[in-house]
């Protein structure tokens, strides 16, 4: 995607615009992966029931998926509902899963028109049949897609996809001989992905909450104070913007992530 492709579907004379301008479209992250948080306070800010965050938060769901497919990321990985959110309460529970098929059924429409491949990451066989059968209704009519991976991390955690990658490379009989870093990967929920170079987190928080915690080795960390319903195509911007003015170096010397 070049600055010009961007410049057709941004409106002309915004923020994103102005952002959009100070991106170099060839030297995206291939990976972006997002904790999306805040929608409690969202709602508290706001006088309303914490459900009405997380319902506002979707429209930001669509916002950064639409954007993040136009400009080219490869992959998207959101984090929709770790292991631990099972500790809320059933009601806020119930009303995450509904919305997240209301999502799926309401945006896979989007998905197919925009050319995105869907596929959950976390022990999706742990959900109910209603919420597994949406997802794998979305996972079938986009696995032919050819364009962005758009993972959503559902009842995820990243010690368990741990711990699930260890017995499956058990199960598949791999010797410990013949076991080392690219190896294991395969047994990942993410197999044959690139890891994320970029991991945003929305309110503010400095931590990285159980999520993707091997593939994030050496991602570079974006932290926003915008709470996750106010955020849209302008922040992820902003964020790749930040991202291309980060000095890489995995350990060893400096590799920028711009050139020049
Ligand atoms: C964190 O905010 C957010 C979540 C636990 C859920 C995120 C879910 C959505 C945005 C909606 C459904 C998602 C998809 C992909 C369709 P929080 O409740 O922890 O906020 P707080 O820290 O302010 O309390």
């Amino acid at each position: 995607m070049s600055l010009e492709d961007v410049l057709t579907w941004v409106e002309q004379g915004s923020a994103e615009a102005a952002l959009a301008r100070q991106i170099d479209f060839d030297r995206l992250p291939t990976h972006v992966a997002v904790i999306m948080d805040g929608n409690g306070r969202w709602a508290a800010q706001r006088g309303l029931p914490r459900v009405q965050g997380h319902r506002a938060g979707i429209d930001s769901v669509r916002d950064v998926v639409e954007a993040s497919a136009r400009v080219g990321v490869q992959v998207l990985t959101l984090y929709a509902f770790s292991i631990e959110n099972w500790k809320r309460p059933p009601g806020e529970i119930a009303t995450l899963m509904t919305l997240l098929k209301y999502y799926l059924r309401q945006e896979l429409r989007r998905l197919l028109d925009n050319n995105i491949r869907f596929k959950v990451v976390g022990r999706g066989d742990e959900l109910t049949s209603d919420v597994r059968d949406e997802l794998a209704f979305a996972t079938r009519q986009t696995e032919t897609n050819t364009g962005m991976q758009f993972n959503i991390a559902l009842n995820y955690g990243g010690r368990a996809e741990i711990v699930d990658a260890a017995r499956g490379a058990m199960d598949a009989g791999v010797r410990p001989d013949e076991l080392d870093e690219d190896r294991f990967a395969d047994f990942l929920y993410t197999a044959g992905q690139p890891d994320p170079d970029l991991l945003i987190r929305t309110s503010g928080e400095m931590r990285v909450s159980n999520f993707l915690l091997w593939q994030i080795a050496y991602a570079e960390i974006w932290v926003t104070e915008t709470l996750w319903p106010d955020f849209r195509c302008r922040h992820l911007f902003e964020a790749l913007h930040a991202y291309q003015k980060r000095e890489r170096r995995y350990g060893g010397i400096t590799r920028p992530v711009v050139a020049g």
